[in-house]
């Protein structure tokens, strides 16, 4: 397996903002890693600083083995770039914002016709030549987007944030398109706030808090480190007897906000969970398979107790 980024112990500032504090991160060739994290807490910085849009002040940064530091201009070209905030010529056409881009990179002519006419078909953009950028839906700008940080046929892309603010069906447009990067081997390293797109689309997951990565894995491998196998939220107008209750039975509470959740050590069907509740007022329990939520609720959850990932 090679390393496609490797990040060490990142340092940085802004102003007196200590934005990244000692970041450590590594993508493997092939694999889609997501960078998770709230708002702020300098999930753009890192791809800005990886794709050479930001400086860092410390650590190590190394693309393909090569310090990033020492990149001259073609080998930054290694990184293919969707930033979160569209970077695309609302006046032009799609295929001249992908001739625009192409030129940018240095593309042959006809490497250019090429390349412009494989993506416009690739991404279904054909239908759309006619149509100026600003005038296309969200959805189908962002499919743009996409397009244009493939045109030079990077060896590593960086999404921020891909599928923000696009309706759910164009979101399951772009799904599709990025597991077909994914499945034809393009290594990708995105940020995202949708945990179930991170949880359909990436081979692992890094979740960021305080200008740190602070847990990294799979799904299966974070979604085990939790303390149960199934999430039961509850309703009751006595949540202390509740609590108490769960707590007796070795289940692990968690308070968020006002919903109450018990992890459950395996899974139990509502019949056994009721009964075993027995005698606290309960008036409404689902049961859930832990997912990508609950992991993020563990290690972001307000401080509430101290988390066993950290
Ligand atoms: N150019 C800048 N100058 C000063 N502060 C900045 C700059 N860019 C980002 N910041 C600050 O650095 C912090 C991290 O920002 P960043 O955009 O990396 O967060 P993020 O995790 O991508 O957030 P979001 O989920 O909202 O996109 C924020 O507090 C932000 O205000
Ligand atoms: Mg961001």
């Amino acid at each position: 397996m090679t390393v496609a980024l490797q990040i060490d112990d990142v340092h940085k500032w802004f102003g007196s903002h200590h934005v990244l504090d000692g970041l450590s991160l590594r993508v493997d060739s092939g694999e889609v890693m997501g960078l998770l994290g709230p708002n702020g807490c300098g999930k753009s910085t890192v791809l800005n600083i990886v794709s050479k849009l930001l400086p860092y002040d410390l650590g190590r940064v190394r693309l393909m083995g090569k310090p990033l530091s020492e990149m001259g201009h073609r080998e930054r070209e290694l990184v293919g770039v969707c930033t979160q905030h569209c970077a695309l010529y609302p006046d032009l056409f799609p295929a001249e914002n992908l001739h625009f881009f192409a030129r940018l990179y240095g593309l042959s002519e006809q490497e250019r016709h090429e390349r412009v006419a494989e993506l416009m078909h690739r991404f279904g953009l054909e239908n759309f030549a006619r149509t100026r950028v600003g005038q296309l839906s969200g959805g189908w700008r962002q499919r743009l987007h996409l397009a244009v940080s493939l045109i030079h046929k990077p060896k590593l892309l960086l999404l921020d944030e891909p599928t923000a603010a696009v309706d759910l069906e164009a979101r399951m447009d772009l799904w599709r398109l990025i597991e077909g990067l994914r499945d034809s081997g393009t290594t990708i390293l995105l940020t995202s706030h949708h945990l179930a797109e991170a949880q359909r689309l990436c081979s692992r997951v890094a979740l960021m808090r305080n200008g740190q990565v602070i847990a990294v894995g799979s799904v299966p491998e974070l979604l085990a480190r939790l303390p149960g196998q199934a999430v039961a939220k509850v309703q009751s107008e006595d949540s202390e007897a509740v609590m108490q209750r769960a707590l007796d039975l070795g289940w692990h509470v968690r308070q968020h906000t006002d919903e109450m959740r018990l992890l459950l050590p395996q899974h139990l069907s509502l019949r056994e969970i009721v009964d075993a509740l027995d005698g606290t007022k309960v008036s409404a329990v689902s049961v859930l398979a832990v997912t990508l939520d609950d992991v993020y609720l563990e290690l972001m959850g307000e401080g509430l107790r101290p988390s066993p990932f950290i």
